[in-house]
């Protein structure tokens, strides 16, 4: 069975599927892996890494022509041409916008698996990339905050003078805002954060930070561990509540978000107007909208003398360890997606494990 490694083509995007050491693990297992030229250089790993490994380094059309295809970005219209019929294709395929990309896989006969919809559970917690690649965000967005912010994170007492600690708050306490609050504590700064799900409490709590506690009159859980989205009224009651702590803030990190809506508008330009002349935003939810509307995604400006941070791939600024973690997250899929038989490896049913149940989208979902 064929595993294809083409170079990613999104603007920005460094990361590569699958890493030499990777490589190796999946080699072992029976897979014939073939990547484009080239296709591990930008997260620092070299053509020489990949063919010590055993890995064959193929032309594009070739690492296309796979059994299977692994990319991080979903395909684009030339990758989903280049594909062969029945050929399975594994990556985050960002099944929320629909931009035809599925429509044209399904046109091909090609079967997609969708890195972002591996259940939150704990069976495939070696599987889950958006946390893998969440908990990346936290902490880099916690790093750009730091470098950006004139002032020091800890509290600072020198012979030249003394320097209070800087006051962090983190917004939505996932994956993402527990690894920004455990990177901010590990910065020395004074650390405060919220989250809908009143079960954060405690993790925040753990991690040294101080959770802000607002009554907004409704339940946030939902589903699968996520938030549920608010009524109108309890919308404007948490941005009023938030208002004065938000104020208070250095440095704001926004990591709120439900699965497949548009981002709750937490800190609002009034908030922002407030804030100390040099405080930093980091929005990580820029891509989607952001939780303060003053976001640009992409960008970094400064508004009411506040810097807004707005980066959409926090991850790619880290693709080593990213595309490190990602190449273990597929590696541990495919080790429950496949099977020995007299012929080589061959395809479970995808529908008998919740899983890949899960992850395959069938063309009437
Ligand atoms: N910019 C990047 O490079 C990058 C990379 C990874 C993740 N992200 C983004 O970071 C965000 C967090 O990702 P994650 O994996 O940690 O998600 P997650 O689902 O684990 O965490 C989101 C948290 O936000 C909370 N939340 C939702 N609505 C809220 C509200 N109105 N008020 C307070 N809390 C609320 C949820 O309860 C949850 O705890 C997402 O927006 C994701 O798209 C960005």
């Amino acid at each position: 069975m064929r595993i294809g490694i083409p170079k990613e083509t999104r603007a920005g995007e460094t990361r590569v599927a699958i890493t030499p050491d990777i490589a190796k693990k999946l080699l072992g297992k029976g897979f014939v892996l073939q990547m484009e030229k080239d296709a591990g250089l930008a997260a620092g790993f070299k053509n020489e890494d990949y063919a010590a490994a055993g890995v064959e380094l193929v032309d594009r059309a070739t690492a296309l022509a796979a059994d299977i295809v692994t990319k991080v970005r979903k395909p684009d219209s030339d990758e989903i041409a280049a594909m062969q019929e029945g050929a399975l294709f594994i990556g985050h395929i960002e099944t929320c916008e629909d931009d035809g990309t599925l429509s044209a896989m399904f046109a091909r006969n090609i079967r997609p698996l969708a890195m972002e919809r591996i259940p939150r559970i704990s069976r495939a917690q070696s599987m889950d990339a958006l946390s893998s690649q969440s908990n990346i965000a936290g902490y880099r967005a916690v790093i750009e905050a730091a470098a950006r912010y004139g002032r020091f994170f800890p509290l600072m007492m020198t012979s030249a003078g003394s320097a209070k600690p800087a006051r962090v708050v983190i917004l939505g306490v996932g994956v993402a805002g527990l690894q920004a609050i455990a990177t901010a504590r590990r910065l020395g700064g004074d650390v405060y954060a919220y989250d809908l799900r009143p079960e954060t409490r405690e993790q925040i709590e753990s991690l040294g930070a101080k959770p802000i506690d607002l009554d907004i009159g409704e339940e946030g859980s939902g589903e699968g561990g996520y938030a549920r989205e608010l009524s109108d009224e309890a919308k404007a009651r948490q941005q009023e509540l938030l208002a004065d702590e938000l104020a208070k803030a250095h440095v704001i990190v926004t990591t709120a978000l439900i699965p497949c809506r548009p981002a709750p508008v937490l800190v609002t330009e009034d908030v922002v107007k407030r804030m100390r002349e040099g405080s930093v935003i980091v929005d990580l939810a820029a891509a989607n909208g952001g939780n303060c509307p003053l976001t640009e995604p992409d960008k970094v400006v400064r508004k009411h003398g506040v810097i807004l941070v707005g980066h959409t791939n926090y991850p790619a600024m880290m693709a080593g360890d990213a595309s490190s973690f990602y190449a273990h997250n597929i590696a541990n899929l495919l080790s429950i997606m496949v099977e020995e038989s007299d012929d080589g490896l061959i395809f479970k049913d995808f529908a008998e494990d919740e899983i890949t149940a899960a992850a395959l989208i069938a063309p009437e979902s």
